[in-house]
């Protein structure tokens, strides 16, 4: 994971890098690092710890002064996340940060010490420094491809060399960098969300190319060749990164799922010709990772009852399966970022085996919307909390649009109008949310439980629930439970029932009512009203869009019960909003 911005141009870069960074600690925020660059000097400052501790340093630090930096936030693969870990890293005349893993960094440590190379800390960054400063003679670009040469993994890099005092390079392998291009300056970064504030216009970087920047000019090239690439200017603002007033991004981008769940409505409703045709297909995989793969289970369910065939699995799993394509088959990858390591190997797996892909994401441009036979964007904006709220909505959204492609019913489309405004309802009972995190806050165990769909829906609060507010919480089909768990239940576990497929109701009331007898404290999450003192009855809809009423009322009740405990809930602690490693 981490996150990188670099800078050259006209201004003094701290600032500038300090910012971006603070837009890229979603990626990462166990330790962050600058170094400033002028014609004598690179001057390097690391903390351990967030962004802010970071800048509290720099502005008890004398700086030089300097128009060229790069900076780094860490999510730790390699070597604890200490100072001496964390990024920039300076071998010889190479100063760099990194972004990904190295495969053969232990190979390529133990060959440069032969030389006589020694090495400070454990990380694999340190060894591309070395590897990079080891074949730099004259020329960087040499340098450069020879260490591409060598190196295995995913990485993405901007290194700054002593040599050169107007030079800033930077090499993509698999994570993502986009070049900004500014006036009279440039910017090289993991995110564009990084460089808004100054400027929109940027250049993807392909596999193994090298970005040469100026502070007049940029070259980019591939094994030498000189490589012209169009400039792009992205759709989002800087205030998609903005809080607006509210105290977290993830309350910020629940209260936003009406407006965009509407967007997306207005865009398909009037035009299905814009989602590609399900039916063709004989048999459907769905891939993702975590959240993005709850979304995909609630998708399986709506095309099993299409009478679609179709098989789910974690990208991690799926990657390493021996699985027999079968030739009219459509895989489907689900991302929010499009940039998750698993699923991209998910997406390459299935390219070559010659099957059809379809990506549901986020962001455009990333790897996965990029490589993709199809892509649908869910249109989200820019996602900040760590975990995702309003793009696994809009994830489930573009399923049941999908799903209702394959069978018009006529009763959806009805449905489908009133759902923005249902659900803005919903999120306006903030209060009660409270309350029941009023109820949950102080427990150690929770339980999530539910049939068919409302067990996809009982995994996706469980995972809220537990990510930001560290409860342990775990979900179980209904039926389940009895099997083993059950013996957890104490007085008082809190037990969410969740109750909205009606051919299934009344078994899940009854292992609701199985927990009950053995002390539970259940919460009733469901369409129709029960005698429960805790519930939350959502309107009832056409099933293939129920679970875009439930699930925003499990994600505020994960948010209050998360602020009750004073966790850090836009950054739960061990995590990284984009997982771009194994
Ligand atoms: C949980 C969460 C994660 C992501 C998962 C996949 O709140 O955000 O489980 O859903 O890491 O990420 P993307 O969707 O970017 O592939």
């Amino acid at each position: 994971m981490c996150g990188i911005i670099g800078y050259i141009g006209q201004r003094n870069p701290k600032e500038i890098l300090l910012d971006g960074l603070k837009n890229l600690e979603y990626r990462g925020y166990d330790s962050a690092g600058i170094a400033l660059k002028n014609e004598n000097d690179i001057q390097i400052i690391k903390s351990v710890g967030k962004i802010s501790i970071l800048e509290e340093k720099l502005n008890h630090t004398k700086l030089i002064d300097s128009h060229i930096g790069i900076a780094h936030t860490r999510w730790a693969t390699h070597g604890e996340p200490n100072e001496k870990n964390a990024h920039p890293h300076k071998v010889g005349k190479i100063t760099l940060v990194h972004n990904g893993i190295i495969e053969n960094a232990a190979e390529l440590k133990e060959k440069l010490q032969k030389e006589g190379v020694e090495f400070q800390t454990t990380t694999d960054t340190e060894v591309i420094a070395a590897l990079i400063n080891y074949h730099y003679k004259k020329s960087m670009e040499q340098a450069l491809q020879k260490a591409i040469k060598e190196l295995k993994g995913s990485y993405a890099l901007a290194i700054l060399s002593d040599d050169e005092p107007d030079s800033l390079y930077a090499i993509r392998c698999e994570s993502p960098l986009i070049l900004g291009i500014g006036e009279k300056e440039y910017f090289v970064t993991s995110d564009i969300g990084a460089i808004l504030k100054q400027t929109r216009n940027y250049v993807l970087l392909g596999k193994n190319e090298i970005v040469h920047l100026t502070s007049n000019d940029y070259t980019i090239t591939k094994n030498g060749k000189e490589i012209k690439r169009n400039v792009e200017t992205s759709s989002l603002t800087s205030e998609d990164a903005d809080l607006h007033g509210y105290e977290h991004y993830m309350l910020k981008e629940i209260m936003e799922e009406p407006v965009l769940v509407e967007n997306l409505i207005e865009k398909y409703s009037n035009n299905f010709d814009l989602l590609p045709d399900l039916k063709k297909y004989k048999h459907i995989h769905i891939v993702g990772c975590g959240s993005a793969y709850y979304a995909g289970m609630i998708g399986k369910n709506f095309l099993e009852d299409d009478g679609l065939k179709v098989d789910i699995d974690v990208a991690s799993e799926y990657r390493y399966r021996n699985i027999t394509y079968d030739k009219d088959t459509l895989v489907i990858l689900i991302s929010q970022s499009g940039e998750t390591a698993d699923t991209i190997a998910a997406m390459r797996k299935a390219i070559e085996n010659k099957v059809d892909t379809l990506a549901i994401v986020n962001v455009d441009g990333s790897t996965i919307a990029r490589e993709c036979t199809y892509k649908v964007l869910i249109e989200a904006g820019r996602e900040v909390a760590v975990a995702t709220t309003k793009a696994f909505i809009l994830q489930v959204l573009i399923l049941s649009l999908l799903s209702y492609k394959v069978n018009k019913e006529k009763e959806y489309l009805e449905d489908l109008k009133h759902i923005p405004q249902q659900l803005k309802v919903l999120l306006d009972k903030s209060g009660y949310y409270k309350k029941l995190a009023d109820a949950i806050y102080t427990q150690e165990d929770v339980f999530f439980i539910g049939r068919k769909v409302d067990y996809a829906i009982s995994l996706e609060g469980s995972l809220k629930l537990k990510e930001v507010s560290y409860i342990h919480s775990d979900a179980y089909q209904a039926g389940e439970l009895k099997h083993g768990t059950i013996s957890l239940v104490r007085n008082g576990t809190i037990v969410f029932g969740i109750v909205t497929d009606d051919e299934i109701r009344d078994k899940t009331i009854s292992n609701l009512e199985e927990v009950i007898s053995r002390g539970a404290n259940p919460i009733y999450v469901g369409v129709e009203d029960c005698p429960y003192e805790n519930k939350i009855i959502v309107p009832r809809v056409h099933k293939k869009l129920q679970p875009l009423l439930v699930v925003p009322a499990l994600q505020m009740i994960a948010y209050y019960v998360a602020y009750k405990r004073d966790c850090d809930i836009d950054k739960p602690k061990n995590l990284a909003k984009s997982v771009t490693v194994e």
